[in-house]
């Protein structure tokens, strides 16, 4: 069955030097966009859906929505909580058959953050479910290294996500800025934690065809400036083994939407206008697996 956990996906990717892309989904269109560029390109793949897109999609059966679409699929894939803000929130996704949760306990102190953490961590490893934690940096870059690996240690949470230089949204540099990412970080955390999976968020790149489709077509996405390829590329060769997209994906899906609105003057029919967004939305997946990730061809 090719609905996993993300334990063996992982270890898969640090040994072979990828990272698993995890796509923010709102829609069973775009789950079949992702679950088809992921086959297209025998590649592992994360749906990943936050509490609002799991409430869109009608919580309680979304395991059951997704397996429905995927009777053809042959690649492992994973469902995913994103940004899981509560332990409740955390179980519930558990309980309705996710595979994969993220407990985002960041805000809080370091020990209420272990605390919340493990609380979760321990439900889901009966349940054979996994869990990403988040610890950003608290006090000194410095220190950082060394708490991580305390709550690696303290909470046996299976994935970590890090702050090294990325962020959410379309501006994710000051203008001027040159984009980089801590490597230095990754590189003290691989020996401290020698094959660990850790995860980075907010790394689109915000790609400029896309964008410019976007904005030509009464979009209004302003300063746009993401993540770099190859700074992207170099953290998957590395202990990076799962690689957080949603604003790259959507853009690509909302801007073929704007344009085919824009357009198509004559159709009334809703798939006139969604297959070229899926399409596009397909393709934005597939480019990052085989370009980005180096995650394409690795399923045999
Ligand atoms: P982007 O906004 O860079 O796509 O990041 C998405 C993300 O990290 C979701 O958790």
């Amino acid at each position: 069955m090719p609905l996993v956990n993300t334990k063996e996906m992982f270890l898969d990717a640090y040994n072979n030097h990828y990272a698993v892309g995890a796509f923010n989904v709102d829609s069973i269109a775009m789950i079949q966009a992702v679950l088809q560029a992921a086959e297209n390109c025998s590649s592992p793949v994360i749906i990943s859906l936050s509490k609002g897109s799991r409430e869109f999609m009608h919580p309680g059966n979304i395991k059951e929505q997704i397996l429905t679409v995927s009777k053809d699929i042959t690649i492992p894939f994973a469902i995913h909580l994103d940004h899981g803000k509560s332990i409740e929130l955390c179980k519930d996704c558990i309980d309705e058959g996710f595979t994969s949760v993220m407990i985002d306990a960041s805000k809080y102190d370091f020990e209420e953050n272990i605390r919340i953490t493990k609380e979760v961590v321990d439900y889901a490893h009966e349940r054979n479910v996994s869990v990403e934690g988040e610890l950003s940096i608290l006090t000194g870059e410095e220190d950082y290294p060394r708490l991580i690996e305390e709550f690696v240690k303290r909470t046996n949470v299976d994935s970590l996500a890090i702050s090294i230089g990325t962020g959410h949204g379309t501006t994710k540099f000051k203008k001027g800025e040159i984009p980089k990412l801590k490597f230095h970080i990754l590189e003290e955390l691989e020996r401290r934690l020698p094959s660990y999976p850790f995860v980075l968020h907010g790394s689109s790149s915000i790609l400029k065809k896309d964008i410019d489709i976007f904005n030509e077509y009464g979009g209004d996405i302003k300063d746009p400036i993401g993540i770099p390829e190859d700074l992207l590329r170099k953290a998957s060769h590395g202990p990076i083994c799962k690689i957080n997209i949603g604003t790259d994906f959507r853009v690509a899906y909302v801007g073929a939407l704007r344009k085919s609105l824009s357009l198509i003057k004559d159709k009334y029919e809703p798939r006139n206008f969604l297959v070229p967004a899926k399409q596009a939305a397909q393709e934005l997946v597939e480019y990052k697996l085989k370009n980005v990730f180096n995650s394409a061809y690795k399923i045999k």
